[in-house]
Order: C-alpha cells, then sequence, then structure tokens
C-alpha cells in the first residue's frame, strides 16, 4: 500500500471479529502482558475522570491520558454544539482558547454525523480533513485517527481525535484502546457538563437572593415605618432597643394602623432576619385544624391525612407571628403557653416533642386586659407574650403624620408604576388631612393609590375623578363625621377644626408655618391640635 495514498479505516458499529472496546477485553481472557498493561492504564484513567468535575480539566485530562496511552502526539476532544450546529474543543492543553467549527466539517465532523470511527494514516490526502484547523493553530497533522463518543443514551455528543502516532500509523489497537475511553470520557463529560449547569444554576440563584434580600433589608433598615411625630417615632425606638434580643412582643392597635409592619420590622431588623417570618391570622382558623396547623400532624392519623409540618416547626430559628391573637380558644391558649414554656412542639399523633426555637410576636387589636377580665383570655398568657408592648396609635390620633405618610405613599406607587415623581395639589392634601380614616393608615395608603392611578397628569388634582369616584375617605369624612352641630359653640368648634386641619394640610404638617398662617401661636395651635384630636 502506497504510505502517501490516504488510508481510510472505517469500522462500523461493532466489529465482530475484533469486537467494540469492552467485548475486545472480555473476548481475551488470557490478555497478552501489553495488553493487560493497556486495561489496567484505562482502568487508572476512568478512575481519574470520574472524579473530575470541572469540564475544561476533564478535557484536558482526557486528551492527555489519550497521548500517553496510544502513543501520539496530540489528542482532542469535539464536543457537539447542537444550538449551534457546531463542534467546538479547547485549542490546546491546559489552553481556555476554544476552537469552533461547524458540525460537518473536518474529520472530527464526519465522525460526529455519521457515528463512524476515521482512522487517515495522511491526513492532507483525505478530503473529509479540514486544514484550516492546522492553519489556524499551526500544527501540522499527520495521521488521523477519530471516534465518536457516545453516551448511554446512543446519541453522539462529540468526536474523539488522536494526532501523529509517534512510530508509524494508528492500528487496531488503538482504535480499540480510544474507543474504549470515549465511551467512558462521555459519562463524565455529561456528568460534568450537568455540574456547570447546576453550578450556574446556583450561582443565579445565589445572585438572585443577594438581591432579594437587599431589597427586603432596603424596606425595613429604616424599619419602613414613617413617621415623624413622637408617637411613631416612640415605636422606632423601641422597635431598635429590641433589635438584638429574642424577647416576646404583643403589638396592639386598630384596623390597619401598621401592626403587621411593626412586626415585620422587629423581625428583619433582628439577628433573625434571615430565617423565615412565619405569620398566622388565629382568627381565620376553625378551631378544629388550630392545633394541626400550629404544631403539625402525623401521617395516618385520621384516614388520608398526610404528615404536615406545623406553623411553630416552620418558623425555626426566626419568628412566629400570630396575628389576631385575641381570637384563640381557651384551649389554643393553653397550648400555645405550654410551647411557650417548654419550648417544643408535639405534632399531633407524634409520638416525640420537637424542640422549637421561635420568638414569638403577637397582634390583636382587642383590649386583651378587658378580654382577661371576662375570662376570655389567659392572664399567664398574656403575660407571657407582652414582655414589650408596642402600641400602633389610630391615624386620627397623628394626624400630624398624614402629609408625610401620602407623600411615602405616592412616592410607593410612582416607584411600583414605574412613573415619575408625582405631587397632590394643595387642595388635595388638605382633603386627606381633614378626613377622619376610620380604616387608619391601610386606608389612607388605598386611597393615595387610588387617586395616583386616576390622575390624568402628575399632579393630583381635586378634579373630576374626586366626585365621580367618592373616596374612601370622602365616605369615611361623611360616615365618621360628627352630628350636624347643634350651637353656636359646636359650629365655632367645626370650624376651628377645620381651619386647623387645612392649613396644617397646606404647609405639610409644619406646625410652625400653619400657627403663623392662623395668627396663633406654635404652643396655641398645639393646644388646640390637642383639644380636636388633631394629633400634635
Ligand atoms: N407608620 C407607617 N408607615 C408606613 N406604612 C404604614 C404605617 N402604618 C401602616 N402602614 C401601612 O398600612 C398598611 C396596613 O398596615 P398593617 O397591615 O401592618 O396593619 P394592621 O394593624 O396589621 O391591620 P389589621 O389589624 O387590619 O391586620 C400596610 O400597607 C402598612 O405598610
Ligand atoms: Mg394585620
Amino acid at each position: 500500500m502506497d504510505p502517501r495514498q490516504p488510508t481510510v479505516q472505517t469500522v462500523h458499529g461493532v466489529d465482530s471479529e475484533r469486537g467494540n472496546g469492552i467485548d475486545w477485553i472480555a473476548m481475551n481472557p488470557m490478555p497478552l502482558p501489553d495488553l493487560e498493561d493497556k486495561l489496567a492504564a484505562i482502568l487508572a484513567i476512568c478512575q481519574k475522570m470520574n472524579s473530575e468535575r470541572d469540564l475544561g480539566s476533564l478535557l484536558d485530562l482526557i486528551a492527555r491520558e489519550a497521548t500517553n496511552l496510544l502513543g501520539c502526539d496530540r489528542a482532542s476532544i469535539f464536543l457537539l454544539d447542537r444550538e449551534r450546529n457546531e463542534l467546538w474543543s479547547q485549542v490546546a492543553l491546559g489552553s481556555s482558547e476554544i476552537l469552533r467549527f461547524g458540525a460537518g466539517e473536518g474529520i472530527a465532523g464526519h465522525t460526529v454525523q455519521t457515528g463512524e470511527t476515521v482512522n487517515v494514516a495522511d491526513a492532507y490526502s483525505d478530503p473529509r480533513f479540514y486544514d484550516a484547523i492546522d492553519s489556524s493553530t499551526g500544527y501540522q497533522t499527520r495521521s488521523v485517527l477519530a471516534v465518536p463518543v457516545t453516551n448511554q443514551a446512543g446519541e453522539t455528543i462529540g468526536a474523539f481525535e488522536a494526532l501523529n502516532k509517534r512510530d508509524g500509523v494508528f492500528g487496531a489497537r488503538d482504535e480499540r484502546a480510544l474507543t474504549a475511553l470515549a465511551l467512558h470520557a462521555a459519562t463524565a463529560i455529561e456528568t460534568a457538563q450537568l455540574v456547570a449547569e447546576l453550578r450556574r444554576s446556583q450561582d443565579d440563584l445565589v445572585r438572585q437572593n443577594v438581591h432579594l434580600w437587599r431589597e427586603v433589608e432596603g424596606r425595613y433598615a429604616s424599619h419602613g415605618i414613617i413617621g415623624a411625630g413622637h408617637r411613631i417615632q416612640q415605636v422606632v425606638r423601641l422597635v431598635e432597643r429590641i433589635r438584638d434580643s429574642s424577647v416576646n412582643v404583643l403589638i396592639t392597635g386598630e384596623s390597619g394602623t401598621g401592626k403587621e409592619m411593626a412586626a415585620k420590622a422587629i423581625h428583619f431588623t433582628s439577628p433573625r432576619a434571615r430565617r423565615p417570618f412565619v405569620a398566622l391570622n388565629c382568627a381565620a382558623l376553625p378551631e378544629t385544624l388550630l392545633e394541626s396547623e400550629l404544631f403539625g400532624i402525623e401521617k395516618g392519623v385520621a384516614t388520608g391525612v398526610q404528615s404536615r409540618v406545623g406553623q411553630f416547626e416552620k418558623a425555626v430559628g426566626g419568628t412566629l407571628f400570630l396575628d389576631e391573637i385575641g381570637d384563640l380558644s381557651l384551649t389554643a391558649q393553653a397550648k400555645i403557653l405550654r410551647v411557650l414554656q417548654e419550648r417544643v412542639v408535639e405534632r399531633v399523633g407524634g409520638r416525640a416533642p420537637i424542640p422549637v426555637d421561635v420568638r414569638l410576636l403577637a397582634a390583636t387589636n382587642k383590649n386583651l386586659e378587658a378580654e382577661i377580665g371576662k375570662g376570655n383570655f389567659r392572664e399567664d398568657l398574656y403575660y407571657r407574650i407582652m414582655v414589650v408592648h408596642i402600641h400602633m396609635p389610630p391615624l386620627r390620633e397623628i394626624r400630624e403624620e398624614i402629609p408625610l405618610l401620602a407623600l411615602h405613599f405616592l412616592k410607593e406607587y410612582c416607584r411600583e408604576n414605574g412613573r415619575g415623581p408625582m405631587e397632590f395639589a394643595p387642595e388635595v392634601m388638605r382633603r386627606l388631612c381633614g378626613a377622619q380614616w376610620p380604616g387608619n393608615v391601610r386606608q389612607l395608603r388605598n386611597e393615595v393609590m387610588r387617586l395616583a392611578a386616576c390622575a390624568h397628569q402628575d399632579l393630583i388634582a381635586d378634579d373630576d375623578a374626586w366626585d365621580e369616584m367618592p373616596a374612601a375617605f370622602g365616605r369615611a369624612e361623611s360616615a365618621a363625621a360628627p352630628a350636624r352641630p347643634q350651637s353656636l359653640k359646636q359650629a365655632v368648634e367645626e370650624l376651628e377644626r377645620k381651619m386647623i386641619a387645612d392649613a396644617l394640610g397646606e404647609t405639610k404638617g409644619n406646625q410652625q408655618q400653619a400657627a403663623r398662617a392662623l395668627g396663633l401661636s406654635r404652643q396655641g395651635l398645639i393646644n388646640k391640635m390637642k383639644r380636636y384630636s388633631l394629633g400634635g
């Protein structure tokens, strides 16, 4: 045979005479010594491959070991990128440079497309040879042996190429050795690709998580509690003071005054911030479900019951917020008291107590002392949960905060809806400050959101939308307005109250300016604000 002519040996699938890479070993019960060496070498390589999880290092390792095993100059693995219909490979050992070319090009491309083994003695004489790779790498290819890299599912995921056999040309033994190696390489490569994919998505999740944490912390770093007056500042100071401890806190206040907001502020500024905040509304739970909801239930307690983790367990390391605690039955109160005393829970139908490290925050709009008097609330539980007491004032007692709160909610609306800055016309602010707000801050917030959403322009004016859609606070004003003044004194007082509220609205709560506008001293204004429950 003329060695200058391209010699192409093509093995289609399993060769019955020689077997494939694995059968070949099995078919030789007494392998020749050098075959035994090769077998041992391949096993050793497999062991190394299986412990390498980084794709780049793995490809390096396989190439390096293949050159030693086959006694050749170079070996490369070309992997198929199905999306781009390209083959890619590392340019050289240890190199991070990637070589890419069309999936059908070159001898590697032929092997990937046909699944055939190609053994060529003189590459430049073979029409399939893709010499552009040599030109780009500056390498001079002589002999080439290419075998398909096939995964467990039987898909060809690439080609394994050995170049330039040092003494002579590649033979049948080289083909078998490379095929055996390629079989194991496929598994190791797919594992490494999977690991890389998992690492990437884990990195993405960590990045997302950091981003979310920043947002949560940003929102509650200043506690998210808005208010410049001493009543709200008292709350803020208390939250700060208990920041590092895990004491139980009772938060009281009417509906919509910010009890849950205060609970979140306590949790997110405490060392438990990165552990769960679990909120449970006691009033919304029927008595029959309460125990399993709080403490969990074991599988099979009743027919078809699956085991479920209770809220106490979900909050381990973090905070459990029991909302509307005043609505708990006496039986449920006794059970919660036991958990607080013993710091363990027992699932319904469970045998072993489970230790729980949970901080308890509780909220209610009831007067618990009165409930104790009526025999509806346990006194011992009351003292357990009320180590610290925070009272959220109703909005009518902190009217001076209305401008600040309204502007805060307007900004929130603009941020959440991707809008530029908006403003209230003075008469709108005056109305907001004069209304009664029986639904407290929540009602004010809803109203600001509604006004902002209905506004035709960046300035929220006292225009048609106002009359067409009776504002919540408009209704509130009439609903909660005192009965028509009966006497001159009452009429004067009503007028005085309104003028003061208007002035405070126009000056965005600035008492100095409001007093000046009304022709009063600041102290005189404060006295009148107190008399008319206008805060201060
Ligand atoms: N001082 C405040 N600063 C900023 N936002 C507040 C303030 N007070 C209340 N809010 C907002 O008002 C809304 C109602 O608050 P929250 O849900 O905490 O009230 P609540 O007292 O738990 O009401 P309920 O008793 O009806 O459950 C929330 O959007 C909250 O962020
Ligand atoms: Mg609430």
